[in-house]
């Protein structure tokens, strides 16, 4: 074929396949413009899933009377002037395409009537053609009545995907953008049926409870976050509601997004959302979530993609964080107040049958109440520093020393999986520990509470030394009187040779030669004193994976995580353990195979 110029026809059915996909394409272009006119009211009303009918009505300021003809013309818009603007947007639509695309492919009557005009206008196009236009008494505002998509596009008509698809993806959207603006009242009708109606009082729980239903709702947790982007010390703000583990489905399909009011797909945030649940929900498994990301306009860049369903960041690194860290810190500390609350339940009196109990009384043969088989220690036991007979021995609730508040459940240990995780159960049903994990957190609280003293904690060496580079070397000398403080001295022996003096009594002679290598390479991974010193120190004290342990060694730690602040990850930041409630263990019993 000869190459020729594209009739304009052709080019704005071209221009309209970007815009309008299908059906809930023009649903949210209609409703994004109503949104920008600063609409209070949104109507949207549909028949046969948007293909016989869309029409959108608001309350925004309505068009000027001058400027219609105008809004329907292809790359017009009262939004954008130049391109540094893009920068900039505050509004939802910059681009001056969606009406255009959206007339070129339907039969539109657009009603309209500007704030400071006393009369409206009325204007009927098919397929891009302006068929008449008339003056019309009408209250401000705006409705646009789509009829007939695809009437005069065949092809598209026929990729068209089931009513009861369009329907659910129309009905999804506007309860999304019901999230995202409270404050905006939107009512639903499919096929003359009321489906959903938001009231606009501004917060955002009460569109959630209609959204998801009031048994998800019941299990979300609010969720705020902030994270300082480096330059410029502007924030990146998370906000929303996320699903308590336990609330999960088999899909991402109710994980909705939001940036700078926009509903977007990002797939890096929601990997974001689910790495948050990691560890605390099953493979496969999802949560419910609406999160809203509020970030600089010129950290991101909105114009990437014709629907504007995508937007790129500057750093997706920090998004990623925000979003993660926010949901993660949510969930940790639920989790603690729920394992709290099932501890407060089960130490009233009048619930005296949970196993933790009963133990609780027989300290006399600390060993009954564990019982199950006891794992055979093929290696020596490990002599804990401080590990007396009496911390070996079962620690009876509210007897002895003044303890520590209490962060997890009593748990009784059953036994040990693979010479790496230590079974146990609990009020709230079955907790798999990580042996190293939980440990590596044990030690380190012992560490910093103990932190005063822990320069005459150690062990005398006798003639190890580890041999560096240069630059490790260098980057040592410097921390030398600070290790030395927490039981680790060092002396240079030649060049680039550290003689070991002695450890701290945390860790085993044997280990002295790793642990310095571990401090070496965290120094190089940004480790500062003491924090990241007593995270390797914890690192190489803990208990290791691969170690088989007596049931008391398995107690001991297992008492000692229920009282660490923070005992549900290691410093380090790995899970200590996976909890499994009863429910969820009935669940997976009944599932049909
Ligand atoms: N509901 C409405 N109320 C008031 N003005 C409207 C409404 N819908 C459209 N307009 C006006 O018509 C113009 C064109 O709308 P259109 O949706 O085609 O482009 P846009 O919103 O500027 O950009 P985009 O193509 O990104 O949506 C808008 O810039 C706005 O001035
Ligand atoms: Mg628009």
């Amino acid at each position: 074929m000869p190459i020729e110029k594209l009739t304009e026809f052709v080019i704005s059915q071209i221009a309209a396949g970007e815009v309008v996909e299908r059906p809930s394409s023009v649903v949210k272009e209609l409703i994004e413009n109503s949104l920008d006119a600063g609409a209070t009211h949104v109507a949207v009303e549909v028949q046969e899933g948007g293909r016989k009918l869309i029409r959108v009505s608001d309350d925004g300021s309505g068009i000027p009377s001058q400027e219609v003809r105008l809004a329907l013309a292809r790359h017009a818009t009262s939004k954008l002037k130049n391109a540094d603007d893009l920068y900039a947007i505050q509004t939802l639509g910059f681009r001056g395409e969606a009406l255009s695309s959206i007339v070129a492919v339907s039969r539109t009557t657009l009603v309209t009537r500007h704030r400071q005009e006393n009369m409206g206008i009325e204007v009927h196009i098919e397929g891009g053609e302006i068929h008449y236009e008339k003056g019309k008494g009408v209250p401000a505002g705006t409705v646009m009545s789509v009829e007939n998509l695809f009437f005069n596009t065949p092809a598209r008509l026929k990729f068209l995907k089931t009513e009861n698809t369009e329907k659910r993806h129309i009905y999804n959207l506007i309860t999304d953008y019901a999230m995202a603006y409270p404050h905006v009242k939107f009512t639903l009708l499919q096929d003359g049926r009321e489906t959903f109606r938001s009231t606009g009082s501004g917060h955002l729980a009460d569109v959630a409870v209609k959204v998801f239903g009031l048994d998800v709702f019941k299990q979300m947790l609010e969720v705020y976050g902030e994270e300082v982007i480096q330059h410029g010390g502007d924030k990146i703000i998370v906000q929303g509601y996320v699903t308590m583990p336990e609330m999960n489905r088999n899909d991402r399909s109710r994980i909705v997004l939001f940036v700078n009011g926009r509903a977007v797909q990002d797939s890096g945030l929601v990997y974001g959302i689910t790495q948050a649940y990691q560890m605390l929900m099953e493979k496969g498994r999802y949560p419910y979530a609406m999160l809203m990301l509020s970030v600089p306009t010129d950290f991101v860049d909105v114009n990437v993609h014709p629907t504007k369903a995508e937007v790129r960041f500057q750093d997706n690194n920090i998004t990623f964080v925000a979003v993660q860290r926010a949901v993660r810190e949510v969930l940790l500390k639920s989790a603690k107040l729920s394992v709290i609350q099932h501890n407060e339940l089960a130490t009233a009196p009048i619930v005296p049958r949970t196993a933790w109990h009963n133990s609780a009384n027989r300290t006399s043969q600390p060993q009954q109440d564990d019982m199950g088989f006891t794992v055979e220690s093929y290696s020596r036991p490990r002599p804990t520093p401080d590990m007396s007979d009496d911390d070996l021995a079962y620690i009876p609730e509210g007897a002895g020393k003044p303890s520590k508040p209490r962060t997890l459940p009593p748990l009784r240990v059953m036994g040990q999986i693979g010479a790496m995780y230590i079974i146990a159960e609990g009020p709230a049903g079955l907790y798999l520990v990580d042996q190293y994990a939980a440990s590596e957190r044990v030690v380190f609280e012992e560490l910093t509470e103990n932190f005063a003293t822990l320069g005459e904690n150690i062990t005398v060496l006798n003639g190890a030394t580890i041999d560096l580079t240069a630059k490790q070397f260098k980057s040592m000398e410097p921390h030398i009187e600070d290790l030395a403080r927490l039981g680790l001295q060092l002396e240079p022996f030649g060049n680039t040779t550290l003689a070991i003096r002695a450890i701290p009594s945390a860790v085993q002679a044997r280990d002295a030669i790793e642990l310095v290598g571990r401090i070496v390479l965290g120094l190089e991974q940004g480790d500062t004193f003491p924090h990241g010193f007593l995270m390797r120190i914890a690192q190489i004290g803990a208990i290791k994976n691969g170690q088989a342990l007596t049931t008391e060694q398995m107690q001991h730690v297992i008492r000692k995580l229920e009282r660490c602040p923070d005992p549900l990850i290691s410093p380090s930041g790995r899970a200590t353990l996976v909890h499994m409630s009863s429910e969820q263990l009935a669940r997976e019993f009944s599932k049909k195979r």
